[in-house]
């Protein structure tokens, strides 16, 4: 399907969806997250895609929320519309998202990148919050993703200054996976998200889900949760088919069912 704001594809069994904004840095408009959510609606529905790539240009993977169009608003028409709640639509995808982050991703541009499951970053990517120097916070979780993502000081150093931190730096602190050459970034995401598309989707949906609860729940309740879960799997064929190929020493087929 064609959207104005993001380019989708499929490459095999993964959806490629590029944020296509680059005059603005891929300034994420009130009509680039309603493609998103459009596209990722339509992923969800479509059983020949176990996982997305969300990547953005060379320069930008995305440089914020859109200033130019939330300028003006009052507190009125931030509260009573629920400003920026749409954007958590993209941190319910049930298949694994991996970014592909070129070039800036700052303000809400990295906000999506941490409703992302893996972060590939190009040597060439920046991450910051610069919210504060524009009389505003985060808004679309970026004083509660990033703390748990890279702790306290670290975050509050973003938060509160403004800066930015560079690729490397970005996976020291854990904020991202991998860093890589980047003209090669899109091509390991894809490469990472095929071999994930490869296996059963419900249980990567469940291990995706599973993870997640660790952001929400207590140990105890976590450990309980991912148990349950991981009983429930014995309900798949795909949990037959996969232990039975390993003992019959052949690769598995899954059928996600
Ligand atoms: C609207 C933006 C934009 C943004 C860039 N542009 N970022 N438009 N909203 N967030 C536009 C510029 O206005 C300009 O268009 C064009 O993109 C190119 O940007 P330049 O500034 O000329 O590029 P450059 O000099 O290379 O500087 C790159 C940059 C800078 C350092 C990334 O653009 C920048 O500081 N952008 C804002 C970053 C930011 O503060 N993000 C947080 C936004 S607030 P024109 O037509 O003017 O030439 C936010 C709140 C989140 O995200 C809340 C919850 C979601």
């Amino acid at each position: 399907k064609e959207y104005d704001f993001i380019l989708a594809e499929k490459k095999g069994k993964v959806a490629l969806l590029t944020l296509n904004r680059p005059k603005a840095l891929n300034a994420l408009c009130n009509g680039i997250i309603q493609d998103l959510i459009d596209a990722t609606t339509a992923i969800a529905a479509d059983d020949t895609v176990g996982a997305i790539v969300l990547t953005g240009s060379t320069k930008a993977f995305a440089a914020g929320a859109d200033i130019k169009e939330m300028k003006d608003k009052s507190f009125v028409q931030a509260f009573s519309s629920n400003m920026f709640a749409e954007w958590g639509h993209i941190a319910r995808v049930t298949k694994p998202i991996v970014a592909a982050v070129n070039g800036y991703a700052l303000g809400g541009g990295c906000e999506l990148m941490m409703m992302a499951d893996i972060v590939i970053a190009g040597e060439n990517a920046k991450f910051g919050q610069p919210e504060i120097t524009l009389g505003v916070i985060p808004g679309c979780g970026g004083t509660q993703r990033l703390v748990r993502a890279i702790g306290k000081s670290k975050a509050m150093e973003l938060v509160l200054t403004g800066g930015m931190i560079d690729a490397l730096q970005a996976e020291r602190d854990g904020l991202v996976s991998k860093v890589v050459p980047a003209e090669k970034t899109v091509d390991v995401a894809l490469e990472m998200a095929t071999k994930i598309a490869s296996y059963s989707l419900p249980v990567a949906a469940a291990a995706k889900e599973t993870v997640n609860a660790a952001f929400e729940l207590n140990l105890a309740e976590g450990l309980r949760f991912e148990r349950r879960i991981f009983h429930s799997l014995f309900a798949l064929q795909d949990q037959k088919e996969g232990m039975a190929a390993f003992v019959e020493k052949r690769k598995p087929t899954f059928t996600n069912t």
